[in-house]
């Protein structure tokens, strides 16, 4: 499953996050890969089949998707959403269905305002064990095992 809005970037009510998803996207642009884009790539690979693309807010999309699929387990979640609000939506609706062993992988712990926040608003005191990859380019992606 794949969860992005495939258009536009959204905003965010942190301040600075904001600033920086302006900055980002004054740099980078302000449109994701668009869902079609993304099929194509995945086909050239061989592996269109196995993807499920959900375009839209994670805010809506994801609570909905959890409600229709309340069965479904998860051994992989990978967020790098950057922003809180749908950060701390995945964690709501999604941890709970990472099966025991399974893997949560955040990008943007300790480097984006949101995401971290979330974390933290999410787990309390009580937060999964962490492990630092240290390898993608000097910056560190977080790993929690349930
Ligand atoms: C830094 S990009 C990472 C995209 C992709 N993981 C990659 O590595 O190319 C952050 C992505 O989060 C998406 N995003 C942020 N907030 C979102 C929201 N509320 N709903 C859906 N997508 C969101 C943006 O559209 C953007 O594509």
């Amino acid at each position: 499953m794949g969860f992005d809005t495939f258009g536009d970037f959204p905003t965010t009510a942190l301040e600075a996050d904001q600033a920086r998803r302006d900055a980002f996207v004054a740099d980078a642009g302000g449109e994701s890969i668009g869902v079609d884009q993304l099929h194509r790539v995945l086909a050239a690979k061989g592996i269109a089949g196995n993807v499920d693309l959900v375009a839209g807010d994670i805010c809506e999309t994801v609570p909905a998707w959890a409600a229709a699929n309340p069965d479904v387990g998860i051994v992989l979640l990978h967020v790098d959403v950057d922003l809180y609000e749908p950060s701390l939506v995945v964690l709501e609706h999604l941890w709970p269905r990472l099966v025991p062993g399974g893997v949560l992988v955040l990008d943007d712990y300790g480097r984006w305002e949101g995401e971290t926040r979330a974390f933290h608003e999410h787990f309390g005191d009580d937060p999964p064990p962490v492990e630092r990859l240290p390898f993608v380019d000097a910056t560190p992606v977080h790993v929690f095992k349930r």
